[in-house]
């Protein structure tokens, strides 16, 4: 069956009931202006029972090596973004990464006394973004076609900057075209992780703090702000990554030999939970550690286990690694506890390391929320940091578990 126009409507509601039983649209105003935007305008030719869906991106675009360049994001991921930018009638909008329905969504939310600019590197996403806006009947959104590591001086300053695409710095630029109680919604990439991270900047201090973050990806960054992570294959199925700053160097054939032996299993008798805030605290708190990544046929062939599929923390040692796992366990409040699996020579005492660690978390962290974030802008003042922080092209980026 085909559905029509006519049942955007009713999906569009459906989609916005999911939302918030989710959790992730928390207030009337985003509810309203995800209710009123049509998103299968900015989507033509995808189904709408597609268009509608939380959790799928659209009409994407692939570049020669086969990675996307451009989606129009899950509507799970906008709302997250819109939430944490917390929009006002009368606000001055730049969002960074177009294809026009998340800056419809922003329009909707700033009202006609706000303004909305969105600016993209790619002049077919321009154009997409440009017919999408004008057959929603948003055309007051000024749409920009440039490198956004420049910012979009002609409409600055900005209440919000909203950053739509995977950033591994926080460019001068956007600063300088933020007001000065202004926020920045953006994905940051850092310890081969991305958080969507709030950061709020105040009158008295070139230090923005996060006010919140949560988990999320986007595709990366192109032109004067494109990063590269590493990338350390210890078989063709399994790998290691890790920040481009990052130091850590690794005995592959040490590795390769020690993931062919079988693994030592640990248990923590703590509950399985919230594997982003864990996944934080290991890469930021304690001794540092790659991200550990498998292809499906490694999985499949129990070379790694599943709980790999999306990336871990990875505590190596020389010739031993160990990472989380999880099993059943109904005695937990998640229903899951955490454990280790630990391969190579040393497997009791680096799987021991990790344990604790995880007890440590969930003894101490077991929150939404509980790391301090903030990014100081150079010519930055690090002295007084004792936590974990990482130098970027423009400033520095510390993550606190004091
Ligand atoms: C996930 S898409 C944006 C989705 C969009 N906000 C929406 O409505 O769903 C990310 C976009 O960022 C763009 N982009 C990548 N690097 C950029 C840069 N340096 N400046 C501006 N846009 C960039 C890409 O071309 C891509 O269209």
């Amino acid at each position: 069956m085909t559905l029509q126009v006519d049942d955007a409507a009713a999906l569009r509601q459906a989609m916005v009931t999911q939302l918030r039983a989710e959790g992730l649209i928390t207030t009337e105003d985003v509810a309203e202006a995800m209710n009123a935007v049509p998103r299968h305008d900015f989507a033509p030719g995808e189904p709408l029972d597609r268009v509608y869906q939380t959790n799928t991106t659209l009409v994407p675009k692939v570049d020669a090596q086969g990675r996307q360049t451009s989606v129009v994001s899950a509507s799970h991921i906008q709302a997250v973004q819109l939430e944490q930018a917390e929009l006002r009638p009368g606000m001055s909008v730049l969002e960074i990464g177009s294809g026009g329905y998340n800056a419809a969504l922003i329009a909707e939310m700033v009202g006609p006394t706000g303004a909305v600019t969105t600016v993209d590197i790619d002049a077919d996403v321009i154009d997409r973004a440009r017919a999408g806006l004008q057959r929603a009947g948003y055309e007051q959104v000024y749409v920009v076609h440039a490198d956004a590591e420049h910012g979009v001086a002609q409409h600055a300053p900005y209440d919000r900057i909203i950053v739509t695409v995977g950033t591994w710095d926080i460019p001068p630029a956007w600063l300088d075209q933020l007001t000065p109680d202004g926020r920045i919604v953006v994905p940051l990439r850092f310890a081969g992780i991305t958080r969507l991270i709030a950061f709020d900047r105040t009158l008295q201090h070139p230090m923005l703090t996060a006010s919140n973050y949560r988990l999320g990806s986007f595709v990366s960054m192109q032109g004067d702000g494109a990063a590269t992570e590493q990338l350390i294959a210890v078989t063709p199925d399994v790998g290691l990554r890790m920040d481009q700053s990052s130091e850590l160097v690794f005995d592959v054939l040490a590795l390769r030999k020690a993931l062919n032996t079988k693994g030592v299993e640990g248990w923590s008798g703590t509950p399985f939970d919230m594997p982003d805030e864990l996944e934080l605290y290991l890469l930021t708190a304690g001794p540092q550690m790659p991200m550990l990544h498998a292809a499906q046929a490694a999985i499949d062939q129990g070379v790694v286990n599943r709980t790999v599929r999306t990336g871990t923390p990875a505590l190596v040692r020389g010739d031993t690694f160990a990472y989380r796992m999880k099993r059943e366990n109904p005695e937990t409040v998640s229903g899951f506890e955490t454990g280790v699996i630990a391969h190579g020579p040393q497997a009791e005492q680096v799987g021991a390391e990790l344990l604790n660690m995880i007890r440590a978390w969930a003894g101490r962290y077991y929150r939404r929320g509980a790391a301090r974030i903030t990014y100081h802008p150079n010519p930055a003042d690090t002295s007084a940091l004792v936590g974990w922080h990482t130098t970027k092209r423009h400033g520095v980026l510390a993550v606190d578990w004091s």
